[in-house]
């Protein structure tokens, strides 16, 4: 049986008092709507097509990529007329499954046992909860056979002690779908076309309602306010420290680790607390992460220490290298294997050369580093003249004193040494002391002055 997931993402979620539509609030770094398409394509569905409506064009922009089609909803009259927009040309025989943007932690799994509860009829997603207020209530007939879902506004006081909910998910075949919304009407408590009507329709008309229930009750849980936001957050990244840990990698509290993207991770890596993981993150074995430290779009290599407070974006960091503390690596920095950058150093789109060290308060900027070079303290590439940005060419075994300004485009040519405070606007030759400073002065029979009266 072909399968279409139709995805309901039109609601307004007034409840987040935000610009931003509720589908593309950041869950682990990404839109709640992303989560649901993971799951909808685990499935290898023959489509997936989404309502939208409120704030519906930036969601458009957001998934423009994406193997979508886009229906729109432009009132919200209720779940049922949402699920009505979008299921002009699906093929009769095809079976439909409806998922909620807004329901991001729902598992493949889950998906798969509804999908099976709909054979020979159809299926829903249930789940128990301690306080299933708000709720669409299951109601069950006394053989335990589903028959109706009965909403918390329209429910009597027997129905509201069920605590058996409604997920909102459903697999309907298309053709009886297609005949039971026709059906629908909007005469109940919040005057909206429900959906979860179609499930009285199906029983009368002797279809099966097969029920599914959601491995945890978390699950199911749709996302409303600010607060369940910060639940599910918390429960993605629970979740995500567990995989980690599964996988080898140690972590000095998974309760202070956030990951908004991807890490990949070898062997005995270790993790100290409160470090933030954005964008694609490979680290290599052994890797070693200190406290604090935000890692953004970047690979580090084998056996590399990054210490407390380092702040690390679109880099890569080779094997055996020692970074940090208080480090920071703008887009491009490229440091290659055992180099060391210590404190208050910033890099942007340079390579810092094998065993090179750059180790005190200063700033690279579109440089290129050999190998075995040491850059002093205070060590600042004057890359910038105010409207444009020049390189500077630093080669192999060059040192360079402390306090020294290298003002771009320059060469400092291998083996050069450069004498501390210096300011090098001319190719510095290879193997050579070079130094631009005034010469010390003593100034004899100088007398301090003296106050006036
Ligand atoms: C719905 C169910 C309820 C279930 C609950 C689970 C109905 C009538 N009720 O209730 O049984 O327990 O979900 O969370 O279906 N949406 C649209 N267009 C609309 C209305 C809603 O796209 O006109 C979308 C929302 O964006 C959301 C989903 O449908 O993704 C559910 O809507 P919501 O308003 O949260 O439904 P509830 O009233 O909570
Ligand atoms: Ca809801």
């Amino acid at each position: 049986m072909g399968l279409t997931v139709i995805v309901l993402a039109a609601g307004q979620g007034t409840r987040m008092h935000s610009d931003l539509p509720k589908v593309l609030q950041p869950l682990a770094g990404r839109p709640l709507l992303a989560h649901v398409l993971d799951r909808a394509r685990a499935l290898s569905p023959d489509e997936i097509r989404v309502v939208y409506g409120h704030g519906g064009e930036q969601v458009r922009v957001v998934f423009q990529d994406a193997d979508l089609s886009w229906h729109l909803q432009a009132e919200q009259l209720g779940t049922g007329h949402a699920v009505q927009q979008a299921m002009a040309g699906i093929p009769g025989d095809h079976l439909v499954m409806i998922l909620c943007g807004d329901v991001p932690q729902i598992t493949e799994q889950s998906l798969r046992a509804l999908r099976a509860a709909s054979e020979g009829g159809m299926g829903l997603l249930t789940s128990l909860l301690d306080d299933p207020s708000g709720y669409g209530r299951v109601v069950r007939n006394a053989a335990g056979h589903v028959e109706a879902i009965v909403e918390h506004k329209d429910a009597n006081a027997d129905e509201l002690s069920v605590n058996e909910i409604n997920t909102g998910m459903m697999a309907i075949p298309a053709a009886s779908l297609t005949t039971w919304l026709g059906k629908l009407s909007d005469d109940n408590v919040q005057g909206e076309y429900y959906l979860t009507d179609v499930i009285a329709m199906a029983v009368a008309d002797g279809i099966a309602v097969g029920a599914a229930s959601t491995q945890s009750a978390s699950e199911g849980l749709g996302v409303n306010d600010r607060s369940d936001l910060a639940r599910a957050e918390r429960a993605i990244q629970w979740q995500i420290a567990e995989t980690l840990m599964a996988e080898g990698v140690t972590l000095a509290d998974p309760a202070r680790l956030d990951v908004r993207g991807r890490v990949t991770a070898g062997r005995d890596v270790f993790i100290d607390v409160n470090a933030v993981i954005e964008g694609d993150v490979a680290l290599g074995d052994r890797v070693h992460i200190g406290p604090n430290v935000v890692l953004r779009n970047c690979s580090i290599g084998d056996d590399t220490k990054v210490y407390a407070n380092c702040h690390i974006e679109k880099s890569r960091v080779g094997a055996g290298c020692q970074v940090g503390p208080f480090a920071r690596f703008r887009p491009e920095a490229e440091l290659a294997d055992g180099a060391k950058v210590g404190n208050f150093v910033e890099i942007k789109k340079s390579r810092i050369g094998p065993g090179s060290k750059v180790n005190h308060l200063t700033y690279i900027g579109d440089t290129e580093i050999g190998s075995g070079v040491n850059v002093g303290c205070g060590t600042v590439t004057c890359n910038y003249d105010g409207a444009n940005k020049h390189r500077t060419v630093i080669g192999d075994g060059v040192f360079i004193g402390s306090g020294v300004q290298l003002v771009a485009p320059v060469t400092v040519e291998s083996g050069a040494v450069i004498g501390a405070g210096s300011t090098i606007t001319k190719t510095a030759p290879a193997d050579q002391l070079t130094v631009a400073r005034a010469r010390q002065t003593t100034v004899k029979n100088w007398r301090r002055p003296i106050k006036a009266k």
